[in-house]
C-alpha cells in the first residue's frame, strides 16, 4: 500500500440540490434522520459496503471511509433551488413518499431549507409553472447561480460544495457540434441567450464548475454530456458525473441482462413498461420530456447484449421502454419486464419480472453516494467524467467523440467503483475488467 494523496474531508460540505421534489426531500430527510440515529441509510454503498483490500495474509474487508476519507453525514449542510416556493418540509409532505412520523422529527431543519429561485424555462418542462424563478438571459442566470453558490458557502462557512441535479427531466436537447463541442462556443451561446441550445440545467452545471463544485446530473438531460462541459471540467479541474439515477427497472435490467449474456442464451425481445403517478411521471407524460428518458433507458441493453459481438444471439432483438403516468400510484412505481429469450436449437422461453418499487426510496441513497464520492474525487484531484460512478447511473457518460463505449454491465461497473475507491485509498486496483 502506498500513501494516499487525497486531501482530508475537513470542514463542512455544502450539498446544493437543483429541484426540491420527491427525490431530494426523501434524500435530505433520510440524512437528517440518520444523523439523529432515528433511521438507517439503507441502500447506501458509502455507508454499508465493504471492499477487499490487500492480498493473501494482508487481505481485509473495509468500509469506504476506512479506505479513503469520505465526508461525515454530520458535516453536510443542504440547500436547494426550485421553481415552486414550498420549503423542504412542505415539499416532503406534498410528495407523499415518507410518512409524517418519519418527517416530523426533523421538521424544523426541513422548514429552514427554503428553495432559492430557479433558473427555469417553461419551454423545457411545460407541465411546470411555478413562479419562484430568476429572470435574465442564460448568461445572467449563470451569474446569479454563481452568486447563490458563493453566498451559501460564505453564510455557512463551508469548506466545499457539490451540486446535484435532482430536478425534472428537461426536453431533449440534441447535441449540436456548433454549440456543444467547444467551451468557447457554449459560452458564446450563453451570452447570446440562445434558448434553443442552452438548457437551464447547463447554466447550473456551468456555474457549479466555475465555482469549484463538482456537478452530478441525476436526470437523463444531456447537460454535462457534451464536449464543451468536459472541457470546462478539465479547465476547472472538477469532477462531473451523469446521467440519470439507476434506480428501478434499469437496475434490474443491468443486473439481469448479464445472466442471459454470460450463459450465451439468445434474446428476441425485451419489453419494459411502468406506471408512475408522481410529478416526475407527470413531466415524463410530455412526449418531448419522455424522449430524453427513452434515449437514456434504451442504451443499457445494447451495450450488454451486443449484436455485433454475438450475431447468432442478439441480432435484431426488439427493445421497447414505456412510462405511463398513472396518478393513483404516486411515487410507488410498478414496472413490468417481459423478456423473450431462446435457448438450445432456438427454442423460445419467457421471463417476467414485476418490480413494485418506490422511486424516491431507491434514488435517495444514490444521491448520497454520488455526492460523497464526487466530493472525494475532487479532493483526490480527479476531474472530468467520473467513470467509476457509472455504477449509480442509467446512461453513463463516455467520450462518444472517441467512440468510447459506456459500461452498463452492473458487475463491471462495481469493479470500476471498487478499484477507484482502492486507488483513492492508496491501494492497488486489482480486478481489471476485460
Ligand atoms: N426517482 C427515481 O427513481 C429516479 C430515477 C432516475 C432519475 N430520476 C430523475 O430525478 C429527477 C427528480 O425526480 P422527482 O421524483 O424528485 O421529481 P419531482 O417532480 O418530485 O421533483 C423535481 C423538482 O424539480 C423542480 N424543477 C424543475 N425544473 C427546475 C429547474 N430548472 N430549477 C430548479 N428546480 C426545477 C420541480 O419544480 C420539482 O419540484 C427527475 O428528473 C427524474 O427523472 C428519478
Amino acid at each position: 500500500m502506498s500513501e494516499t494523496t487525497v486531501k482530508p474531508a475537513q470542514g463542512k460540505l455544502g450539498v446544493m440540490v437543483v429541484g426540491l421534489g420527491a427525490v431530494t426531500t426523501t434524500f435530505i430527510t433520510g440524512v437528517l434522520m440518520a444523523r439523529k440515529g432515528l433511521t438507517k441509510p439503507v441502500g447506501s454503498m458509502t455507508q454499508y459496503d465493504r471492499i477487499r483490500v490487500g492480498e493473501g495474509a494482508d487481505k481485509k474487508y473495509l468500509k469506504y471511509n476506512e479506505i479513503a476519507p469520505i465526508a461525515d453525514l454530520n458535516d453536510i449542510v443542504f440547500a436547494a433551488w426550485d421553481v415552486y416556493p414550498a420549503n423542504a418540509y412542505e415539499s416532503a409532505i406534498n410528495a407523499e413518499v415518507l410518512k409524517e412520523k418519519d418527517i416530523n422529527p426533523v421538521r424544523e431543519e426541513l422548514e429552514a431549507i427554503k428553495p432559492l429561485t430557479a433558473a427555469f424555462d417553461h419551454n423545457y418542462a411545460k407541465r411546470l409553472d411555478g413562479d419562484n424563478v430568476k429572470t435574465g438571459t442564460r448568461w445572467e442566470l449563470v451569474e446569479q447561480l454563481r452568486e447563490d453558490i458563493r453566498k451559501f458557502k460564505a453564510d455557512n462557512n463551508l469548506d466545499r460544495v457539490v451540486v446535484l441535479w435532482a430536478a425534472s427531466t428537461e426536453v431533449y436537447v440534441p447535441v449540436d457540434e456548433n454549440v456543444h463541442y467547444k467551451l468557447s462556443d457554449l459560452e458564446a451561446a450563453m451570452k447570446a441567450d440562445d434558448k434553443e441550445h442552452i438548457a437551464p440545467s447547463m447554466c447550473y452545471a456551468y456555474a457549479a464548475l466555475v465555482e469549484g463544485a463538482p456537478f452530478i446530473m441525476g436526470a437523463p438531460n444531456t447537460t454535462v454530456d457534451i464536449p464543451a462541459m468536459w472541457e470546462l471540467a478539465e479547465k476547472t479541474k472538477m469532477p462531473i458525473a451523469g446521467k440519470d439515477f439507476k434506480t428501478g427497472q434499469t437496475l434490474v435490467k443491468s443486473g439481469f441482462a448479464p445472466i442471459i449474456g454470460t450463459r450465451c442464451l439468445g434474446l428476441s425481445g425485451w419489453f419494459s413498461t411502468n406506471i408512475l403517478g408522481n410529478r416526475d411521471g407527470l413531466v415524463l407524460d410530455e412526449p418531448a420530456n419522455f424522449r430524453t428518458k427513452e434515449v437514456s433507458k434504451l442504451s443499457t441493453l445494447e451495450s450488454i447484449l451486443v449484436p455485433e459481438e454475438q450475431p447468432d444471439l442478439y441480432t435484431n432483438y426488439y427493445h421497447k421502454v414505456r412510462i405511463n403516468y398513472y396518478p393513483p400510484r404516486n411515487d410507488n412505481k410498478e414496472g413490468w419486464d417481459n423478456i423473450d429469450i431462446f435457448g438450445w436449437m432456438g427454442y423460445p422461453m419467457q421471463i417476467k419480472i414485476n418490480f413494485l418499487c418506490r422511486d424516491s426510496i431507491l434514488a435517495a441513497p444514490l444521491c448520497l453516494d454520488l455526492v460523497l464520492l464526487s466530493d472525494l474525487a475532487a479532493r483526490a484531484g480527479r476531474y472530468g467524467i467520473q467513470y467509476f460512478l457509472s455504477f449509480f447511473l442509467k446512461s453513463p457518460m463516455h467520450d462518444y467523440t472517441k467512440d468510447e463505449v459506456p459500461v452498463n454491465h452492473l458487475f463491471q461497473q462495481y469493479v470500476m467503483l471498487k478499484n477507484a475507491i482502492r486507488e483513492m485509498g492508496g491501494y492497488k486496483a486489482d480486478e481489471l475488467i476485460d
